[in-house]
């Protein structure tokens, strides 16, 4: 029996959002979910229009409204661009979600040999991107609005997986900047945090050649991921939505992994130690 739908399961109705590379991957799973509770969604996206149309497609199947909005994050003047055109659209946000991944296969390269080049590539797109995003949305920010930006706990904590170097240094740049804007922008109610997505089906992982993608998700679900399974976008959308609810207005400058309890496993213990 379908329900009929009630303000409360449009929590975000009336609430304006943008989430950049919002067209595929974790970004539609987070436009999706929050769409579906009533927001209006602004889907950046850098190459592929047809998928941030299709994306667009689906928000208004929700019966939502949104707009799709080109823009390459690593450049400050489209920042600028996008932003005209949020406050042509939209008038003023509530939701902003720094998701965008940038060219990560150009730039994966272990501590030793990555390059300058990809080393200054990494950081236009990420650590600069959402410096430069923060300070752009936060005038067309209201009072009690949301930040959200996207990371990965073992690339911003760890160190094993070397060709990530580029990228988990700057997510861990990302994390502390969440923690410094969550304090300077606190006296208007606005909050700022990281979710740090899982090794995630249906995003990047899936443009990796075949045989890795499988031995990836083989390993999640031998036992390595305690609920058996790789992290969904649809799974980052539900905690960024709840993120963004009223009732989070109190969590602030956190990093939250969103990772089915993997991060939680020890690598120093043999797996069949650690089943319940
Ligand atoms: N996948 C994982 O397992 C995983 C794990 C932890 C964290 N994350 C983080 O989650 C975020 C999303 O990753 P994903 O795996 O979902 O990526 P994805 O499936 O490859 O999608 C990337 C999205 O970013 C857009 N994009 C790429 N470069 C851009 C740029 N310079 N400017 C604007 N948009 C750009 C793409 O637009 P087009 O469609 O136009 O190309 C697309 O919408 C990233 O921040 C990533 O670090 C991912």
């Amino acid at each position: 029996m379908t329900q009929p739908q009630t303000n409360a399961s449009r929590p975000l109705q009336g609430k304006f959002a943008l989430v950049t590379g919002g067209s595929r991957g974790i970004g539609r799973g987070i436009v999706l979910k929050l769409a579906e509770r009533g927001a209006a969604v602004a889907i950046n996206y850098i190459k592929d229009e047809a998928a941030a149309r299709d994306t667009l497609a689906k928000v208004r199947a929700h019966g939502a409204e949104g707009f799709v909005v080109r823009a390459d994050v690593a450049r400050p003047e489209e920042w600028a661009s996008m932003a005209v055109q949020v406050r042509e659209q939209f008038g003023a946000l509530d939701i902003f979600v720094s998701n965008a991944l940038g060219n990560l296969l150009g730039f994966m390269s272990p501590p030793m040999q990555v390059t300058m080049a990809q080393w200054d590539e990494s950081f236009q797109c990420q650590s600069r991107a959402f410096f430069v995003g923060v300070r752009e949305m936060a005038s067309l920010l209201r009072e009690r609005g949301r930040i959200v930006n996207l990371s990965y706990w073992p690339g911003s904590h760890l160190g094993g997986f070397l060709p990530y170097f580029a990228m988990g240094t700057n997510k861990a740049a990302q994390e502390a900047m969440c923690r410094y804007f969550a304090l300077a922008l606190a006296p208007r109610g606005i909050t700022v945090n990281a979710v740090c997505a899982g090794i995630t089906d249906d995003s990047i992982v899936n443009s990796l050649p075949k045989e890795a993608q499988e031995a990836m998700f083989a390993w999640l679900r031998s036992g390595w991921s305690p609920m058996g399974r790789p992290t969904l976008p649809a799974d980052l959308g539900g905690a960024v939505a709840a993120l963004c609810s009223e009732d989070a207005g109190w969590i602030t400058g956190q990093t939250i992994v969103v990772d089915g309890g993997a991060s939680l496993m020890s690598p120093e213990v043999p797996l069949d130690f650690q089943r319940p």
